[in-house]
């Protein structure tokens, strides 16, 4: 064979890991062992481990080895898996702390009210009528006008009513315009169904409206997604007068409009939503993930009048209906008042780590707003993104590199940092300072 040793060993661990002999996360035998496995030497095993770190299938640490990189962009941006003694700065989720003793004892309360049996059954509609009352009542609660719960549908949280959506209302290859900092899982969507994302320039109100009105111009999309609150990840909130002149161009031109809200508990005051000033051009959609739990999957879309038989055929063709029992513990949840309760609590969670976070990381390079579950750090110019994240990785700490937030998987250097889903204050607080000494360690140097 004319290729050298190394090349050889890269192509054959590169096939063992294709058929799943090493699975994605899975540790890579050390260069020794390898190196008595192929009858070489450990330096011929280190340039292979190299070869494939380059082409991104492993990444290698320091003093821990080296593991198998997953495939799946959302997957590596989104670090969802919990580990002793390491620190999760990257999914969004609440807080588990208190929230789970509560949520427990809501729930206790909840069965003890016995179920319909027609809940254990095939529905005759795509969902319960109280259900949809019940996420008519959630919504209202957040600021959206909403006339009937029959224009309210159920999803299997807002990835599902996304996904949904973009399928049924844009075709293979069209485009979709997004903010150019976007959550990448719908930007796996867009990746995923075949459709263009395309971005809509931002500025520290949110998406601009003389770029989403440019882009209708030229780029004729079929779709528009925005997230108003908090938005995922440089957590903007856009004031009213934005929400109303987006609506206007909206209006202005042949599209839909997908106003993904999940984060709309978190705002200090109630700010009307886009949808509120197009009705009958867009979908509001919420869930209640973020909020209460994302293992209850439960998502609640606002549909315009003369959409509703259509999404629901389609719901119905898909899934057939959304489990009616995880909806009748939501629903009474949301009746009893304890579903708000338990999204206050959140919201008060939340405030108090990002005052924690301000205090502790440098206020400046930061962006959020004070009840954020996120931060949206710009890294200083001696750090680049990717040798930020390996670095704060072989230390522990997951944080989301800024490329993956990139409608166009562009540079960006910067991190996004959940302040939530790590559930012990004093844990968190050594995560803090731990990024901190990472951040001051080039300064210095
Ligand atoms: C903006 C945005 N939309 C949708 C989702 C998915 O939410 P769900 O768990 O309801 O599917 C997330 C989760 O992080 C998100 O940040």
């Amino acid at each position: 064979m004319s290729e050298s040793k190394y090349y050889e060993i890269a192509r054959e661990l590169e096939k063992l890991i294709d058929v799943g002999h090493y699975p994605e996360g899975s540790k890579l035998p050390t260069h020794r062992e390898l190196a008595k496995e192929y009858s070489t030497t450990a330096v011929t095993v280190a340039k292979a481990y190299k070869l494939l770190a380059e082409q991104g299938d492993i990444e290698s640490f320091v003093g821990r080895g080296s593991f198998v990189k997953s495939k799946s962009h959302l997957k590596q941006a989104i670090h969802s898996q919990h580990v002793e003694n390491e620190w999760n700065f990257s999914i969004l989720q609440p807080c588990f702390s208190h929230h789970l003793d509560a949520l427990y004892r809501q729930l206790g309360q909840c069965v003890r009210e016995p179920f319909s049996p027609s809940l254990f059954g095939y529905i005759e509609d795509t969902g319960c009528l109280n259900h949809k009352e019940c996420g008519m009542k959630w919504m209202q609660h957040y600021g959206l006008q909403v006339r009937s719960p029959e224009q309210v549908l159920l999803t299997n949280g807002a990835q599902h009513a996304l996904s949904t959506l973009i399928e049924l209302y844009s075709k293979p290859g069209d485009c979709i315009a997004v903010e150019a900092l976007t959550y990448p899982g719908l930007t796996s969507i867009i990746k995923a169904l075949g459709r263009r994302a395309i971005g809509v320039e931002m500025d520290e109100l949110g998406m601009t409206p003389s770029s989403l009105d440019s882009i209708c111009l030229s780029e004729n999309p079929s779709l528009v997604i925005a997230v108003p609150s908090h938005q995922n990840p440089t957590a903007i909130t856009m004031p009213l007068q934005r929400r109303k002149e987006i609506a206007n161009i909206v209006q202005k031109h042949t599209v839909w409009l997908l106003e993904d809200d999940l984060y709309s508990f978190l705002n200090t005051d109630v700010i009307a939503p886009i949808s509120n000033f197009v009705p009958e051009k867009s979908f509001y959609i919420t869930s209640l993930s973020k909020a209460i739990s994302p293992g209850m999957r439960c998502g609640f879309v606002k549909v315009p009048q003369s959409q509703v038989q259509r999404l629901s055929s389609y719901i119905r063709t898909m899934v057939w209906h959304i489990s009616p029992i995880t909806f009748e513990v939501s629903a009474r949840l949301i009746q009893s008042g304890a579903a708000f309760k338990l999204a206050e609590s959140q919201k008060m969670i939340a405030t108090h780590r990002q005052a924690l976070a301000r205090d502790i990381l440098d206020s400046e390079i930061l962006s959020s707003q004070n009840s954020s579950y996120h931060i949206w750090l710009t890294l200083p110019d001696e750090w680049e993104a990717h040798e930020f994240s390996m670095t704060a990785k072989e230390r522990g700490m997951m944080v989301s590199e800024g490329h993956f937030f990139h409608y166009d998987d562009k540079a960006i250097n910067a991190v996004r940092l959940s302040l939530m889903a790590i559930p012990e204050e004093q844990h968190l607080i050594e995560g803090l300072h731990s990024l901190k000494r990472l951040l001051d360690q080039r300064r210095t140097s």
